[in-house]
């Protein structure tokens, strides 16, 4: 859960290395630290806690001697708290050797105990120092920084990305992963190491993705990759479809409020060169259309917003391919001992491609003979490679520690996944594909109309800022849309959120409501079930009648809920299925908004992190 860097090259390490960990500070922002091997040979680095900024300020007060070969880290602790000695780098071989770690080491303990025992002093609480001091002590056995990592990594129990550099050996950064990501930089005359892409785009697009138990080692013109018994590897290099400005905040008040306005594109790229004359077709699935066609069961895997995209995903994938669908959060997946074999199609839904829970349950799902899809966000990352097909959404580098465009944009996939499937199976004619089709097709100019309504949902927040809790409700799609709603304002605003099904109400929830409480309704388009329409109309009644305040989000023209809402928020007229892709964006901007007002930083709330790599 924290973001690495590492640069090799002719110019300064340190530019380099601080622009990669800006870009990567959504990783985590507990602490930063950096480690350069200066020109006169010399290992320096500096670390500090708290974000990246504090780290920055410390540098240009204190400026460190530069040099061309560095590695940088940004923190989400996981053992030892957010402090200047548990922050990365971490010293070994009497400070020669600099180290910095993602993951988690669940064997530290055994390993610290037997370094003590032969005399090895910690100056931290966490598990990389571990790792760090044993690099070190190979790293005199053998001399080689690459080969002292092999016997290490064979050590470790868990989750690592090592990278690391010794000042005897100038113009190397090596590296190590094993379930969590790594990605090299190719550029001219330098290489680069990152957590992702984005930690190097502005330099370079070419990338290699370092797959699992495998060591990188970089200099300034080469790199090579063996596995952990020292086997080489084959580097096989892609093009990053990124490109710098699309991981910048360009000159939005945050990223959150740019990756929200981005929606629109961010579904025409996930749909671009994927329907042509009406129809889905979906190129990079060719591999696995025998399997689509004899599946019986899906079952999706998800975290967060991502399971909501999911949950949204089934009610269309089941109505056109006709195929039982479930969802299932993924930390809940796997320890429940699910009934999987090769008629079932897991798919996992992921932006980062590296959340644990979700890659675990994907490895379950594998190990248990099932298919698997990854519909990801990331290229080069975990999820994807594990999986036997993979799905890009194309949303872009997402920053903002809430997701917003990646859920429409998975959304999106999930249903072009949907009607893929039915073409396949046959369970859906011409006409009604290219109905399915013609609707995601008419998503971003409606998502751009959506955008339009900011304004009024601003003053809506602003009017709300003393707001103590807000409830959500929504029937057939709206119910995910409702649940996304409460996600993004408790974990924007910190303000108690709950979504419940509209149905659902009776049976309890409605002991909530008292004069003056918000509730925001998913109203259901008119143009699906008239009964489902009426029945969530009943329930505004319901609760305006008990002093409810309701803000309803509702389509265009539709005149019913007007004399029950104390607010309307339009959105498009669409089909019932295409709605959410709609209805969830004002309720992005209300989190984001409110959130603003009560003064918080919207890119990075508390407590979290973007992606989620331990379990
Ligand atoms: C909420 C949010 C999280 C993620 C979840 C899964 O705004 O961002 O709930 O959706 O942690 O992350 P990915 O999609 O990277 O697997």
């Amino acid at each position: 859960m924290c973001g690495i860097v590492g640069y090799v090259g002719s110019r300064g390490a340190q530019d380099n290395l601080l622009g990669g960990l800006r870009r990567l500070e959504y990783r985590g922002y507990d602490s930063a630290g950096i480690a350069v091997i200066d020109e006169h040979g010399t290992l320096d680095i500096r670390k500090k806690s708290g974000k990246l900024r504090v780290l920055l300020e410390d540098l240009a007060a204190h400026p460190m001697a530069d040099g061309a070969t560095g590695i940088g880290h940004t923190r989400w602790a996981t053992h030892g708290g957010p402090t200047d000695a548990n922050a990365h780098p971490h010293l070994g071989d009497d400070g020669k050797l600099a180290l910095i770690h993602n993951g988690i080491i669940e064997n530290f303990f055994a390993l610290k105990d037997e370094l003590v025992a032969e005399g090895y002093e910690f100056s931290s609480d966490t598990d990389s120092e571990v790792a760090a001091v044993l690099l070190g002590r190979e790293y005199r056995a053998t001399g080689d920084l690459v080969e002292a990592f092999g016997r290490v990594v064979g050590r470790l129990n868990g989750a690592f990305t090592l990278l690391a550099i010794h000042q005897e050996q100038p113009g190397l950064v090596v590296g190590a992963r094993r379930n969590s990501p790594l990605v090299v930089g190719l550029g001219n005359g330098e290489n680069f190491l990152g957590s992702d892409v984005a930690a190097f785009i502005e330099h370079t697009r070419r990338a290699v993705a370092v797959g699992h138990d495998q060591i990188v080692a970089i200099t300034a013109d080469g790199i090579s990759i063996t596995d952990f018994s020292g086997a080489m590897v084959p580097v096989e290099e892609f093009e990053v479809a990124w490109d710098a400005e699309a991981a910048d905040k360009g000159g939005w008040s945050s990223f959150m409020a740019k990756e929200i306005s981005e929606q629109p594109e961010a579904v025409a790229n996930t749909l671009a060169g994927r329907i042509t004359a009406g129809r889905v077709d979906l190129t990079e699935l060719a591999g696995i259309a025998d399997v689509l066609r004899s599946i019986t069961r899906i079952v999706i895997v998800a975290c967060g917003t991502a399971a909501y995209s999911g949950m949204v995903a089934k009610y269309a994938i089941e109505k056109w391919a006709k195929l039982p669908v479930e969802v299932e959060l993924s930390h809940e997946f796997r320890y429940r001992e699910p009934v999987l074999d090769s008629s079932v199609l897991v798919i996992s839904v992921s932006q980062s491609g590296e959340t644990m829970d979700t890659l675990m349950a994907v490895k379950y799902a594998a190990e248990a003979g099932a298919h698997t899809l990854s519909v990801c966000n990331t290229q080069g990352a975990t999820i994807p490679r594990e999986s036997s097909a993979v799905l890009y959404t194309r949303a872009g580098p997402e920053v903002a520690v809430a997701s917003t465009k990646a859920f429409v944009a998975q959304v999106a996939a999930l249903y072009l996944f949907g009607l893929h499937l039915a073409a396949l199976r046959g369970t859906l004619g011409d006409a009604e594909q290219a109905e399915g089709a013609a609707g995601l097709q008419a998503i971003p100019e409606k998502l751009t109309e959506v955008l339009l309504e900011g304004e009024r949902i601003e003053q809506l927040a602003h009017w709300m800022a003393d707001t103590r809790a807000v409830l959500f409700l929504g029937r057939h799609v709206g119910y995910p849309v409702a649940l996304e709603g409460a996600l993004k304002l408790k974990e924007l605003a910190y303000i108690h959120a709950e979504g419940f099904a509209a149905g659902e109400l009776k049976h309890g929830p409605i002991a909530l409501i008292e004069p003056g409480q918000p509730v925001f309704v998913i109203v259901p388009s008119p143009l699906g079930s008239e009964l489902i329409h009426s029945k969530v109309v009943s329930n505004i009644q319901e609760i305006r009648a008990r002093g409810a305040r309701v803000i309803a989000i509702a389509a265009a023209g539709d005149v019913s809920v007007l004399p029950f809402a104390d607010e309307v928020i339009r959105v498009p007229l669409a089909e019932p299925l295409f709605e959410p892709l709609l209805s969830v964006v004002p309720l992005q901007m209300f989190a984001m908004r409110l959130a603003e007002a009560k003064g918080l930083d919207v890119d990075q709330p508390r407590n979290l992190a973007k992606s989620v790599t331990v379990e």
